[in-house]
């Protein structure tokens, strides 16, 4: 209430507030009332300015932690951007001295070099993840859309995983309906499906089986990865898709897990007009799967 209106509560009572009036209950009530609308409104003033007060506090607190984020963002990619070049160097010059070019070597020295070369092609994998991440956050990832098969895709990519499953004993079952050609990035995509055969394969365990599907679903493609490992928890079915984001269930054979892939994997689908989800199976193990539709947004 403004002072003008604190003037005027005063007069009132000053002029209608004597003893004699004081006497007749109505004005008595009149009074009271005038007195009690009146520090209402003073405690309404007080609560909108504490309200103001913490909207403005919270606006700023957002608004660094905005700035925090996006610094973080781009130390992340000049980091991961900065590691690129002397990896792929040691991952190339220990892959040259294996070959025998710069000459003969010892079965110790073979040994070591191939652990160098492994090594630097896991790390290479990660900072390529990392600087994935860092440019997706920062609304810079393009797609390279060409008219493609999802099925060639597909097929592509269990080829290649059937491989890395026969090593755990896996068998990789695939049903690919035909879909016809649509626009679609094949390597995004291919990276998409990598992941989630990858992530079936490494938390399944040996011996298991794992059904792949590629289906038409009115006007899109979706590709089903159905695993008889342990499942995710419920409450970590969202969370998994952002990064550095893990649920309880770990590998069966002990293989790297930095919980990067899903939330590239929904980044890359989003990009193209699509959605990515995870459930779990009726009886056991995951189901993750993604659709993309046949004509996308630009
Ligand atoms: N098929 C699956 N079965 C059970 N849990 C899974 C499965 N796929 C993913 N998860 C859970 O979701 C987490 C996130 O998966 P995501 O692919 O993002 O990371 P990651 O496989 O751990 O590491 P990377 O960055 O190498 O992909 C995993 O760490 C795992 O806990
Ligand atoms: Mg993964």
């Amino acid at each position: 209430m403004c002072s003008g209106q604190r003037g005027d509560v005063k007069q009132i009572l000053a002029e209608f507030g004597t003893p004699e009036n004081l006497k007749d209950p109505r004005i008595r009530s009149l009074l009271f009332h005038l007195l009690r609308q009146w520090s209402l409104q003073q405690d309404h003033e007080r609560d909108t300015a504490f309200l103001e007060d913490l909207h403005t506090r919270c606006n700023l607190a957002i608004s660094g932690l905005v700035e925090l984020h996006r610094t973080k963002n781009s130390s992340l990619g000049m980091a991961a951007h900065d590691l690129r070049n002397p990896l792929i160097s040691i991952r190339g010059l220990a892959e040259i001295l294996l070959s025998g070019a710069a000459g003969e070597l010892s079965q110790g020295q073979r040994e070591y070099l191939s652990i160098i070369s492994s090594t630097s092609n896991g790390m290479l994998g990660l900072v390529n993840d990392l600087l994935d991440v860092s440019l997706m956050e920062r609304g810079h990832m393009t797609l390279h859309r060409v008219m493609g098969s999802m099925k060639d895709l597909v097929e592509e990519r269990i080829q290649v995983y059937s491989v890395i499953a026969g090593e755990k004993d896996i068998r990789l079952s695939a049903r690919c309906d035909p879909i016809q050609d649509f626009l679609l990035d094949p390597v995004r995509l291919g990276q998409v499906m990598d992941n989630l055969l990858s992530n079936a394969v490494k938390f399944s365990p040996p011996g298991s089986l794992v059904n792949v599907f590629l289906e038409k679903e009115g006007n899109s493609a979706r590709f089903t990865v159905v695993d008889r490992g342990a499942g995710i928890p419920p409450e970590d079915l969202e969370r998994i898709f952002h990064e550095f984001q893990k649920s309880r269930t770990r590998p069966t054979a002990g293989e790297k897990s930095t919980g990067l892939g899903l939330a590239i994997a929904r980044k890359i689908v989003e990009a193209h007009g699509g959605q990515i989800s995870a459930h779990n199976g009726p009886r056991e193990g995951a189901v993750f799967s993604f659709h993309i539709p046949f004509s996308q947004p630009v």
